[in-house]
């Protein structure tokens, strides 16, 4: 039964346990059992996992695997991914070995500004308002010098602020629409230090614009926030290849598998329904190495989806063609990334996996990134079009089902060599593993 509780986050880690456990598990008795098996022996790396957020009780294990043999721009890469889909990493592995003996992947980063806004409400003449902007712009940029200097130094900071008027859209609304150029940082802490900045030495001039009315000096802060929808961050991969190239086995010549796979994106560039699930198979591979190196896959959700609507009509992120015989597959992608700073320095794993794609800059995470979206999509595209989804999935789903059902070692070596033949179904796995524990 549930119950409110006062206070929650000042007991100690001992005394959440015990609360969750009264209130909700008094008749499961092994979970605590289950939560703390979780926690990590050494001391020093549980606490910071601990800190990392409010309320911690255990840790949430994600698997960590790699997908080796991605050639980006002639350079070789294994691509750490933490993804729970069984089906995931070993798409990926495929799609990079495919394309490996096929020149590997092409990218570039088109452009890297970030966005933030102060929104505010001014009920008064905009040609003053106007008027104020241009006299309190270069303040509101010399009154953020303290925030600027490091990421300046660097050769990065505010690119400009504009004033918009939005009035159209609510009454008496304008906004500070600033862009930001911040390196090897995802920037949220600068951009929203420097808005908040800007916020407040154009509230307090304000009251002090000599052409301003008594009620237009009042202006009204909404709220200062980074954008996560940045159109101008943005970076393409591609692959291409003869379309006589593109045969692996002979079930299918190179030409029709190309023309299938590019009728399969034109679907997912006209309908929305099929283009979810598509640009859905392509955040398996963005959010998987997105998570491994540390950086927010929530921001970057939200800003690819409305990237993926720009034009007014939910669309696929990646386009294909054959021109000249030659097939040509790509994608183009917002991602607002770091390398630097939040968890990329604190989490052991996160370092580890920034390590094994060589350091890299946040630029060059971002054509990575977008490597491996492009991949998980030309894999499931490539299945889907040919033998279907469900022959891979449901490989990687025995693994899930015979867990399940705790299978040994000796099982799992038994029944994978009988579905190697036989369609795998979970209700199939069970008769298999139950026959299995009948005859032994
Ligand atoms: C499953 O996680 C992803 C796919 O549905 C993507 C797609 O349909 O393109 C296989």
């Amino acid at each position: 039964m549930s119950k409110t509780i006062a206070g929650f986050s000042k007991l100690n880690k001992s005394e959440k346990i015990d609360w969750i456990i009264d209130t909700y598990f008094s008749n499961t008795p092994n979970a605590k059992t289950i939560l703390t098996q979780y926690w990590n022996s050494d001391e020093k790396l549980q606490q910071l996992h601990d800190e990392f957020i409010e309320n911690t009780i255990t840790n949430y294990y994600l698997p960590l695997g790699v997908a080796p043999n991605f050639l980006i721009n002639n350079q070789l890469y294994t691509i750490p991914m933490a993804i729970e889909e069984s089906s995931v990493v070993a798409a990926a592995s495929k799609a990079a070995k495919f394309w490996l003996d096929r020149g590997g992947f092409k990218t570039s980063v088109i452009s890297t500004t970030k966005i933030g806004q102060v929104h505010f409400i001014y009920k008064g003449d905009y040609n003053k308002l106007q008027q104020f902007f241009k006299a309190v712009k270069p303040k509101l940029i010399s009154d953020t010098a303290a925030i600027t200097a490091n990421m300046e130094k660097r050769g990065g900071g505010i690119l400009d602020i504009e004033l918009r008027d939005k009035t159209e859209d609510i009454s008496g609304y304008y906004q500070l629409h600033a862009s930001f150029e911040t390196l090897d940082a995802m920037g949220a802490n600068f951009i929203n230090s420097c808005l908040e900045q800007f916020a407040k030495t154009f509230k307090s001039d304000a009251l002090n614009f000599d052409l301003f009315s008594e009620e237009e000096r009042q202006i009204d802060i909404v709220m200062s926030i980074l954008s996560n929808y940045v159109p101008d961050c943005l970076v393409r991969a591609e692959v291409n290849c003869h379309v006589d190239d593109l045969v692996e086995k002979d079930t299918i010549s190179g030409r029709a598998f190309a023309e299938k796979f590019v009728q399969a994106v034109s679907i997912a560039e006209k309908e929305p329904y099929r283009a979810v699930t598509h640009n859905k198979g392509i955040m398996n591979g963005i959010d998987a190495v997105i998570l491994a190196t540390g950086n927010d896959f929530r921001a970057v959700e939200a800003g690819v989806h409305a990237y993926a609507a720009k034009n007014g009509r939910y669309s696929s992120l990646t386009h294909a063609k054959i021109e000249n015989d030659i097939f040509s597959f790509w994608i183009e992608v917002p991602l607002a990334l770091g390398t630097v700073g939040g968890l990329t320095s604190l989490h052991p794993l996160v370092k580890l996996s920034l390590e094994m794609l060589g350091k890299p800059s946040a630029k060059e995470l971002m054509q990575i990134v977008a490597v491996a979206g492009l991949a998980q999509n030309f894999a499931a595209l490539r299945s889907l079009t040919t033998t279907g989804i469900q022959q891979g999935h449901m490989k990687m789903h025995l693994m899930n089902i015979l867990n399940q059902f705790e299978a040994s070692k000796e099982e799992k070596a038994v029944l994978t060599e009988h579905f190697k033949n036989n369609t795998v179904s979970h209700s199939a796995v069970v008769d298999a593993i139950e026959n299995l524990r009948a005859n032994n």
